[in-house]
């Protein structure tokens, strides 16, 4: 039985004040996600203070992004070992907004989740095609070449307790969502991919959707065999949105 993952990557948005009062909104409400693991991925700044915040909450902590290198001079970089110290047990991977507007490539995706797993950190892979590539017919094709990037690379047991982010570009920030079917279709695609390379792998894995989810269709969402959660930009940033999510990712586990 694969437990629930509700995310909140909170892109760059936020400040001290904000934070708090989100957090605290959050931590309010937690008892009604019981059984749910909540994960928040705040700016780099915040990641020591929302540690604080969260550390007696059951709530984890996640960065938006990770080096491929252990140390160094890398300027600007953030190591895996530096975020797992300061708290965070989860990195975000390949985000579209790091692949489209910072030009991250498969092969360097790759890295960052060796590194990352290196680091003690367990990877979230976010995965996905542009609407031109849906159009044409490549959805299946975009996302298996993101996901055997990193396959050939670690193997099954470098995979480890990695997370899959299904996110449909197209989705993001646009209000507009994958059917259930559609998402289905896409998450069925990418277990049975996994399945390929080892059996118990698939099995494992919790590949969670994204891309403009909120609480008013989370829950068809959510029910999908193939969904194990979600990972939510825009609706993370206001508690009673994040956590109508998550009340409804504990009602699909309890089903
Ligand atoms: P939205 O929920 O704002 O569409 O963002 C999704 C996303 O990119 C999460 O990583």
């Amino acid at each position: 039985m694969r437990t629930y993952l509700v995310a909140g990557n909170w892109k760059m948005n936020g400040s001290l004040a904000a934070n708090a009062e989100l957090l605290a909104g959050v931590q309010a409400g937690r008892a009604d996600a019981a059984g749910v693991e909540l994960l928040v991925c705040p700016p780099a700044p915040y990641l020591a203070s929302v540690a604080a915040a969260t550390a007696d909450h059951d709530i984890a902590l996640g960065a938006q992004n990770v080096s491929e290198h252990a140390s160094g001079a890398f300027t600007g970089e953030m190591a895996a070992p530096m975020l797992r110290e300061v708290g965070c047990a989860y990195a975000l991977v390949g985000h579209s907004e790091r692949r489209t507007l910072y030009g991250e490539t498969d092969a360097q995706v790759a890295a960052k989740f060796e590194a990352a797993v290196a680091g003690g950190l367990v990877p979230v892979l976010c995965v996905g095609e542009t609407l031109e590539q849906r159009e044409a017919g490549n959805t299946e094709a975009v996302v298996s070449a993101q996901l055997a990037a990193v396959i050939d690379r670690v193997g099954a047991d470098g995979f480890g307790d990695a997370v899959v982010a299904y996110e449909p570009v197209w989705a993001i920030g646009t209000g507009k969502t994958a059917t259930p079917e559609q998402a289905q279709d896409v998450h069925a695609f990418l277990r049975a991919s996994l399945a390929k390379v080892d059996e118990a792998l698939a099995m494992r894995t919790r590949i969670v959707y994204g891309g403009s989810m909120k609480a008013a269709n989370a829950g068809e969402l959510l029910a999908q065999t193939d969904i194990d959660g979600g990972l939510i930009g825009g609706a993370s940033l206001k508690a009673e949105a994040f956590l109508a999510i998550a009340t409804h990712a504990r009602d699909a586990a309890g089903a």
